[in-house]
């Protein structure tokens, strides 16, 4: 028996010492995603730079590519990256703004860089490594910028000049910037994932957008889009980054030779980027589905004159002295820069801020206080739950709950107005354009601008966060009126002495559940609350929405002790209210009241 445990014993430890050994020659995994398909200047560049890294660190180092949003979408690649779920991306610049780094909208600045040697001053000087650096305190690296191109405005009208873009629902990236860009051409700016472009221009969703032609025929958005103009009004690139602490935590020679990887895919993709864009607009021309117009030097000087105001429009949001060492930058002149033009982080530049690390398991070791502090209101709710009875609290969830309700609807009926006049006006001054009525269409004009400004591109965003707090709220509500969603098969075929512990049982799981959420969302929510991240549209800091899981699980966890205190004290469960689900062999009486 003695000899038995410790054979046993000795095959235990064996086993480990193998499965660690293994552990420390496992090759480490770079997952690398993006949004474009691999036969692009960004999707060159991440097949070169997993060819080069593994040709330099053979089995040490695996590059998984995942192109074309296969992984994550837009917003969601970021929030990967964030949370160690991928090690490496290359989001277009416009994409860092919703991170609170705003120095980097100012490439979204139409007409800001004259061509691509301007650009390359900005970037590879040191406003460029400045901007890289600022995402530091963000758990972010950055390595490079990535050229693509300079975008073409396309739709399924011709866009002559500005003014036809009066009305035109355009697709943007998140970006404040962008959103300008297409308010001053009189365009409804709509935010959309790269990936669900092309389906909503076929369906007309959107009627049109801007992109490099390398992305426009990649996402073959020429077979649905009837013209297109070669305006080259602003700049379309991308920064290389990686997870921080998973950069500063690699053996310093593979962090070594992944820099040289990055450095040697940076020379080939800013090489080849505008030679694919070149090709991108030929194939494009060829296959005759899409008309390119070229415009006159009248006509570029109209676009010209409608958007680049939007520069100075944006100068407080970007920074003054950043955009004027753009602007140097751009014209050839030396910055007089260098280290107070981009705008400070937050937080304090180190690896070591909350979302450098993966969150994994959001309650960390350095987590504890916070853990402790969660768990003391849990703690508290848990008493409350057992001596109060709280009408004004009751009466505060229903008003809450029904004020979000009335606020989102009449909030979703107003934008749909203001859509649909805005539609019209537009509609109607290239109605009166087109048959020769200058009067008719100056009032249509006029109808225009004065909606336009009440801007309500907001409207969406709010109304998602209004029905995340509805949500959360109104599911603690369904606890206390017994409507939350529930299975009772089980409970209706028991016999009433079985039936109590059961029920009894489900109602204490269901406030431990909802408490360790509660937990767990606290300690997220207040490390959100250290960055400063902001939502795309309203910018309102992200940790007031994530404040509705503490606060909504709380309260359900409460509402489930209540219930539970009640069923205990008198037997009583809140009604079902109408329509239980019909069980066969268990007739409607049978279900508990
Ligand atoms: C876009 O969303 O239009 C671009 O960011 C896509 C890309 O990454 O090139």
């Amino acid at each position: 028996m003695m000899v038995r445990r410790v054979w046993a014993l000795v095959l235990g430890a064996l086993v480990l010492i193998a499965g660690a050994a293994h552990a420390a020659d496992a090759p480490i995994i770079i997952k690398f995603s993006h949004v474009v398909v691999p036969d692009t200047p960004k999707g060159k560049g991440a097949q070169k730079f997993k060819e080069l890294a593994e040709a330099a660190l053979p089995g040490r180092v695996i590059v998984e590519l995942y192109p074309n949003s296969q992984l994550y979408k837009d917003k969601e690649e970021m929030e990967a990256l964030q949370l160690g779920s991928v090690q490496m991306l290359a989001p277009s610049l416009a994409k860092f703004g919703p991170l609170g780094a705003k120095g980097f909208e100012v490439f979204d600045l139409p007409y800001i860089f004259p061509d691509k040697a301007a650009l390359r001053r900005v970037t590879d000087g040191p406003i460029g490594r400045d901007l890289l650096a600022s995402l530091k305190s963000r758990g972010i690296t950055g390595l490079a910028f990535w050229d693509n191109g300079f975008k073409i405005m396309h739709a399924n009208r011709p866009l002559r000049l500005p003014d036809d873009m009066l009305g035109l629902k355009m697709r943007i990236q998140s970006s404040k910037i962008l959103e300008a860009e297409m308010t001053a051409l009189g365009a409804s700016p709509q935010v959309l994932a790269f990936g669900e472009v092309y389906q909503a221009l076929g369906s007309g969703v959107v009627d049109g957008t801007e992109n490099p032609p390398s992305n426009m025929y990649s996402q073959r958005m020429h077979e649905v889009q009837k013209f297109a103009t070669l305006t080259n009004h602003g700049y379309l690139g991308y920064a290389v980054i990686v997870n921080s602490k998973f950069w500063d935590g690699l053996p310093a020679d593979i962090r070594e030779a992944l820099t040289q990887a990055v450095a040697a895919s940076t020379a080939y993709v800013n090489e080849l980027a505008e030679r694919d864009n070149a090709d991108a607009l030929a194939a494009m021309k060829a296959t005759g589905k899409t008309q390119f117009l070229t415009l006159t030097p009248e006509e570029h000087a109209a676009w010209v004159e409608a958007l680049v105001p939007v520069q100075d429009q944006m100068a407080k949001r970007i920074g003054h002295p950043l955009l004027a060492a753009i602007r140097a930058a751009a014209a050839g002149q030396a910055p007089a820069l260098a280290d107070n033009v981009v705008p400070p982080a937050a937080a304090p530049a180190t690896a070591e801020t909350p979302l450098a690390k993966p969150v994994s398991s959001p309650l960390g070791a350095d987590a504890g206080p916070l853990a402790v502090l969660a768990v003391l209101v849990a703690g508290l709710v848990a008493l409350a739950a057992l001596f109060a009875r709280i009408p004004a609290l009751d009466r505060l969830e229903e008003t809450v709950i029904g004020g979000l309700i009335a606020a989102a609807t009449l909030l979703i009926f107003v934008a749909v107005v203001q859509r649909y006049s805005l539609s019209g006006a537009a509609a109607g001054a290239r109605f009166a354009a087109d048959h020769g009525q200058p009067g008719v269409r100056a009032a249509a004009l006029g109808a225009f601008k004065a909606l336009r400004l009440v801007n309500l591109t907001w409207a969406q965003e709010a109304c998602i966060y209004m029905f995340v707090w509805m949500a959360k709220l109104g599911a603690a509500l369904g606890v206390r009126q017994g409507i939350h969603v529930g299975v009772d098969v089980l409970t209706n075929r028991l016999g009433e002495k079985s039936r109590r512990p059961v029920i009894a049982f489900a109602l204490l799981a269901g406030a431990i559940f909802t408490g360790i959420i509660g937990a767990l969302g606290a300690v997220f929510v207040a490390h959100l609350s250290q960055t400063d991240q902001t939502t795309p549209d309203l910018e309102l800091p992200v940790w007031l929405i994530y404040l509705a899981i503490p606060i909504g699980s709380y309260l359900m966890c409460f509402r489930f002790l209540q219930v539970l205190f009640a069923y205990l004290r008198g037997g009583d469960l809140p009604g079902h209210g109408h329509a239980p689900v019909e069980v066969p062999g268990v007739t409607a009486n049978e279900v508990p009241a």
